[in-house]
């Protein structure tokens, strides 16, 4: 491990943590030594993470949702005394389809969960994180949060939203020594981006295969990176190694430079 990379008793609030890639980033940040708390709107997922993951505290809260989110951080409060990391990880897939096929209700829900979700939890967050030695804040972009991707427009806005909200709470927050950076992920091999493979198929008129391929092929490095990749990042950005690193959006994608 690198230098500087000890989380041990770090207080780590990672939210849609039950599964998926907040589930992987909370496994390190256990094995790190970190208190970690996750919150989901999935009850099943939370008791399935407590099972592998004893220690860890849980939550079910919805970061769309304001008053979940006020109960959340009273949770946190209550159960950690403060807090040292805020993991804004919660994000939706949004619809698939081009721009004149989608419906508002549609284009709400993915900027409600992916922008405005990490807006409740960033502003309880702040006043907890000012009173941490080092807080950090981590919010999950896309690779979709710095190109374009034709068929996905809402979630890409909502993910170059993240990446602007991130730039600009790193300029407010840097004086009191908040670090705040992006993660911007490539496709993640995993359940989540077999379905969103086969909507896009399915919209293209294409095989679930050949969309996969693509998928593969778009990164340099000819596949898709791993959750853990991605938890590693943000373990390394959570972490005193990456204490001059702040206001970045971290890409994390085998270097895919157009989202097919
Ligand atoms: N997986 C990928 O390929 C990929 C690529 C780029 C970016 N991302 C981003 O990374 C983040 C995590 O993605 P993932 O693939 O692990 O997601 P996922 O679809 O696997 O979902 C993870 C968890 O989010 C929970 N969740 C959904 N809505 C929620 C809400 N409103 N409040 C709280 N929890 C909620 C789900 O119950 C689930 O347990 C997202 O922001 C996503 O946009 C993922």
């Amino acid at each position: 491990m690198f230098e500087d990379a000890s989380m041990q008793d770090t207080k780590v609030l990672i939210t849609a943590g039950a599964s998926g890639l907040g589930l992987e980033m909370a496994r390190v940040f256990v094995a790190a030594g970190s208190d970690v708390f996750i919150c989901d709107v999935d009850e099943r997922a939370l008791e399935a993470a407590r099972g592998e993951l004893p220690k860890i505290h849980t939550m079910l809260a919805d970061v769309s949702n304001e008053d979940s989110v006020a109960a959340l951080f009273q949770q946190v409060e209550k159960e950690f005394g403060g807090l040292d990391v805020l993991i804004n990880n919660a994000g939706i897939a949004g619809p698939t389809g081009f721009v004149e096929t989608l419906s508002r209700a549609d284009w709400d829900r993915t900027l409600a969960v992916n922008i405005t979700g990490q807006f409740l939890c960033a502003r309880l967050a702040v006043p907890l994180l000012r009173k941490s030695r080092g807080g950090v804040m981590i919010n999950l972009s896309s690779a979709a949060g710095h190109l374009g991707f034709a068929g996905r427009s809402a979630y890409s806005a909502s993910k170059w939203a993240v990446v602007g909200f991130t730039k600009t709470l790193a300029i407010e927050l840097g004086r009191d020594g908040i670090r705040v950076n992006a993660i911007l992920p490539g496709a993640v091999e995993g359940p989540r981006i077999r379905a969103v493979i086969a909507a896009k198929a399915k919209t293209l008129g294409k095989s679930v295969e050949d969309v996969a391929t693509s998928y593969e092929q778009q990164a340099s490095l000819g596949r898709m990176v791993s959750a853990r990749d991605i938890a590693n990042m943000a373990l390394f950005a959570a972490s005193p190694a990456a204490g001059s690193v702040s206001g970045q959006a971290l890409v994390v994608d085998g270097h895919t430079q157009q989202l097919v």
